[in-house]
């Protein structure tokens, strides 16, 4: 009998100390699922989700912002623009709250225009909070409305381009190395093609440019002037790499026609040259249409900007800035 009763003592001790692994199993499991939520709730996946923002939007925003513009968001109504923005092909991240700024502003514009316009500073007035520019990025060095060249800025390795391809004295035009290489075979290409390609204008000295620009401005006035001549330091031709590009025969006027112009438009990328300021980019360029107007930015960028169809405005704030 002695050995029951202690076999079922054995028993209720077995079942009491079940039963409290049981419930403390429980408690420990139901602890953690309230803790848990806790902790989802605070999670930006959680209050985006209860924003109504869906899970591949939560994915992207996440993944493409940080917290304190997952915040900011939070603090606003829900809108497609911040996943917009994001898919559009040249955001960049550092220009987030200026394209927001714009968009409220200017909410007929599409997105990739918005995108377009803050990326290449054209969302601010011409010469507005200009830039000294990286000169150390050589051929690819951004020179325009918003971005100058230093009055005593002269580019190293000029070299004069013969009379055989040039108007004017001997000596009169000139090019950094690189970009005089990059034209000859671009010069002996068209040639072969039956063409003879002559350069008007190639390096130009600050003060030459001012000379340019105050001749515009006094013919025609300064909106005249601003859109076909850079203010001085704010000229491509003062870096050496830009070239104004006529057939032998034609002019400003006519040059669009020419037949070698078309060949220029499909292969000068070839050799790193890109048409600068093109006819349906008057808006980024802020210059309108030059049809001679050529730049040496080397093949690679050249190529991208010609497959693209983008400005080398665009091309600079996106791939080298
Ligand atoms: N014509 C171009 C824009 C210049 O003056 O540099
Ligand atoms: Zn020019």
């Amino acid at each position: 009998m002695a050995k029951l009763k202690l076999k079922n003592g054995a028993k209720k001790l077995i079942m009491i100390v079940l039963v409290i692994g049981l419930l403390s199993f429980l408690g420990l499991y139901s602890y953690s699922k309230i803790k848990s939520k806790k902790e989802y709730e605070q999670t930006y996946n959680f209050k985006l989700s209860e924003l109504q923002y869906n899970e591949k939007d939560i994915e992207l925003l996440i993944k493409n912002l940080k917290e304190k513009d997952l915040d900011y968001i939070l603090e606003n109504e829900k809108s497609d623009i911040y996943v917009n923005l994001i898919n559009s092909k040249y955001f960049i991240y550092d220009n987030f709250y200026t394209y927001l700024e714009y968009y409220n502003s200017n909410k007929d514009k599409t997105i990739n225009e918005i995108v377009e316009k803050v990326n290449t500073h054209t969302n601010k007035e011409y010469y507005t909070d200009p830039l000294k520019t990286d000169i150390s990025k050589k051929e690819l060095m951004l020179v325009n409305k918003y971005y100058y060249l230093e009055q005593d800025y002269e580019p190293e390795n000029l070299v004069t381009i013969p009379q055989t391809y040039s108007y004017g004295e001997l000596g009169s035009q000139k090019v950094t190395e690189s970009t005089y290489d990059a034209f000859l075979n671009l010069w002996n290409a068209s040639n072969e093609a039956g063409y003879y390609l002559m350069v008007n204008s190639s390096y130009r000295t600050y003060e030459k440019q001012q000379a340019v620009y105050d001749d515009y401005k006094n013919t025609g006035g300064t909106n005249y002037a601003d859109s076909i001549a850079a203010r001085p330091g704010f000229s491509e031709h003062q870096t050496g790499y830009s070239l104004d590009i006529f057939e032998k025969g034609y002019s400003s006027a006519n040059f669009k026609d020419s037949e070698s112009y078309r060949w220029l438009m499909d292969n000068a990328y070839k050799y790193g040259f890109i048409l600068r300021y093109p006819e349906d980019k008057v808006d980024i360029t802020g210059y309108s249409y030059e049809s001679w107007h050529f730049r040496y930015v080397g093949v690679e960028a050249a190529t991208y900007i010609h497959e693209n169809n983008i400005t080398f405005d665009e091309y600079y704030a996106y791939f080298v800035k």
